[in-house]
């Protein structure tokens, strides 16, 4: 939510600046710009502010043949939240000297008492934003109480409720660069030839570095070129930087020849399937290896309750989660939207087993929900993709899923990578707490071993789910219908087609549509069910029936060699047998085909879809 980036070093800052931001749009794509301290020779340097409305290539029609040369310079692509999509509302903001410039990725929550205080002492603001006011209050800082341009940004985000990712620089400072953030991300990378990266997330800074800092909460950052690398909590206390060695390789952020990342993505999964399990499963051993839950396994044998949190994709994860640990371990199971649980005062015990589902690991309402869980004394589990992410540290102990980077907006082999870790923890607790006998566990782990080469297969179908997406690309609804584990498969599926297609769809549990969705049903509604071999086929058959004899358009996923649905749907899509749990592995994956194809049908941006961002980093 909001991409930041900004570059000091001795290369021409502009090309790498725009550059990063190109990787960081997924996060927010409403407008771009940037600033960049000129060098005028033996005049004074100009700092350079241009900004538009738009995406970062609208940015770059706006820049034109204009040469931004300089060294330093920062870069923001926005997800509005205050103030409207505009040239004025995007950053960076200048305060009215024109003397420095800044960069905010989250939300001052106090914005407008600051801002009343601000006019009143004579400054103009010219934005909406709740970012300008930061601006403005630094700049008086530096004047009001010349401090340095260090102190009087620490002194600024003191007055500041809410959260922040920021980047400061300053005409009269140009080689230094000032960063600090709050509740929301910041990574510094170091180069070898001296320059600094700041960025939100690694990925436009892989390709020039592997040696990067996690900038902590309330922690700021001098970067200079003469003084190196500095930092200090907003309260001064002294903090020794640690650096990290990224592990992303730049292969992996790119499309590989794909027209789009979430193709990619989706045709990515036996392998990042793979990637979740590798080194977890031992089949000759019978075991599953996870230290994060073997290290804190009384926390995990005495829960008397698990609790998961997540948001969007993460909690239809979580979803599928309930249903694998009840079944596997018999330890209750509540899931909650983080963004719920935090506000609602829960009950939370300290024998919870609190698991927090994050892709990005950053998402501030799941980031917040974990904070209220540690402060009641539960133990909190993460499952993140992005290693070191805020999540991934502020947890007690967790398992990365391993999916890669994942850069299309609609989460799909995360979602699927988040399950396989689920269904690990679920086996392997399961087994350990003697809720799973050996020979069944053995079968389980030797089925969730092979699902990457189920997934293979049915991802060959490929060409007959876009041939049937040809026929739906007019749909203005549709509903998604599953029960049991299908259940939030098809939640998940309703999810993507919406997100990326701008239809309205909906999932339901498929007995549930009887009271209120079949009032929908026409001949014009198209109604995917997720439908194969389980323990409830016989009751979702009906429910076909039920739908048929209503005249909706039917779509169903059934197990391959399926006769009985086959005779009634208008299309089936076959994944092959697999246990019950550990279908909806296989049953998502068409319909993040058929999702996709739709929308590319309909035109739709398909990596970045209106009003979305990746990483959703605000309330
Ligand atoms: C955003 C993304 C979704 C994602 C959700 C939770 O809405 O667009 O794809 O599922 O955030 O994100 P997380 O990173 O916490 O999994």
């Amino acid at each position: 939510m909001c991409g930041i980036v900004a570059y000091l070093g001795p290369k021409p800052a502009f090309p790498i600046v725009i550059e990063g931001l190109k990787r960081l749009e997924y996060r927010g794509y409403d407008s771009a710009g940037v600033a960049i301290i000129e060098s005028k020779g033996s005049l004074p340097d100009e700092l350079v502010v241009r900004k538009k409305k738009g995406k970062v290539s609208d940015l770059l029609e706006h820049i034109g043949d204009e040469k931004l040369t300089g060294n330093i310079a920062i870069g923001h692509t926005r997800w509005a939240t205050h103030g409207p999509p505009n040239d004025v509302n995007a950053h960076p903001h200048r305060a009215g000297t024109d003397r420095i410039a800044l960069i905010h990725n989250g939300i001052i929550e106090n914005y407008s008492a600051i801002k009343a205080t601000l006019n009143q002492r004579g400054h103009s603001l010219l934005s909406d934003t709740d970012s300008e006011v930061l601006a403005h209050l630094i700049e008086e800082m530096m004047f009001g109480s010349e401090l340095d341009l260090f102190d009087a940004v620490r002194a600024a985000l003191k007055q500041v409720v809410g959260a922040y990712a920021i980047v400061v620089i300053d005409k009269n400072n140009p080689t230094r660069l000032i960063a600090a953030r709050k509740s929301s991300p910041l990574v510094i990378g170091m180069g070898e030839d001296g320059a600094f990266y700041v960025a939100s997330d690694a990925t436009p800074i892989v390709s020039y570095t592997k040696n990067v800092v996690y900038l902590e909460d309330e922690e700021i950052a001098s970067l200079d070129l003469n003084e190196g690398l500095r930092i200090r909590t907003i309260t001064n206390g002294e903090v020794t930087p640690e650096i990290h060695a990224l592990e992303i390789e730049l292969e992996s952020i790119e499309k590989a020849g794909y027209e789009h990342f979430m193709l990619k993505e989706i045709f990515e999964q036996p392998q990042s399937i793979r990637d979740s399990i590798r080194g977890r499963i031992n089949l000759k051993l019978g075991e599953v290896k996870m230290a994060g839950i073997d290290d804190h396994w009384d926390k995990w044998e005495n829960a008397s309750r698990i609790l998961i949190l997540g948001c969007g994709t993460s909690w239809h994860a979580g979803l599928v989660a309930e249903y694998l640990l009840e079944e596997f371990t018999r330890i209750p199971v509540e899931v909650e939207y983080a963004s719920e649980f935090r506000y609602r005062n829960p009950i939370i015990r300290p024998d919870d087993v609190v698991i927090a589902i994050s892709q990005s690991g950053e998402t501030a309402d799941t980031l917040a929900a974990i904070k209220t869980a540690k402060e009641a004394g539960a133990h909190v589990f993460g499952v993140c993709n992005v290693v070191g992410s805020s999540i991934a540290r502020e947890t007690d102990s967790g398992a990365y899923t391993h999916a890669g980077p994942e850069i299309g907006v609609a989460s799909t082999k995360a979602f699927t990578s988040q399950i396989a870790v689920l269904s690990m923890i679920a086996l392997h607790v399961g087994f350990r707490k003697g809720c799973l006998p050996r020979e069944r566990f053995t079968r389980l782990l030797t089925e969730l071993n092979g699902i990457p080469e189920l997934v293979e297969t049915v991802l060959k179908q490929a060409d007959a789910i876009d041939e049937i997406a040809s026929k739906f690309d007019k749909a203005e609804n549709a509903l998604y219908l599953g029960r049991g584990y299908q259940f939030p498969v098809a939640l998940e599926g309703a999810l993507k087609l919406k997100e990326i297609s701008y239809i309205h769809a909906e999932g339901y549990p498929a007995a549930e549509m009887k009271h209120g969705p079949i009032a929908l049903i026409d001949d014009d509604m198209p109604v995917i069910f997720i439908a194969p071999r389980d323990d409830v086929y016989e009751k979702v058959v009906s429910n076909i029936q039920e739908v048929k004899a209503r005249g909706g358009r039917l779509i169903a996923i059934v197990t391959e060699g399926d006769k009985d649905v086959a005779q009634i749907a208008d299309h089936v899509i076959e994944i092959p047998k697999c246990v019950d749990a550990l279908a909806p592995l296989l049953s998502v994956v068409p319909l993040q085909l058929l999702s996709y194809r739709i929308a590319v049908l309909r035109g739709c941006n398909v990596d970045q879809p209106r009003n979305l961002a990746k990483s959703v980093t605000v309330e």
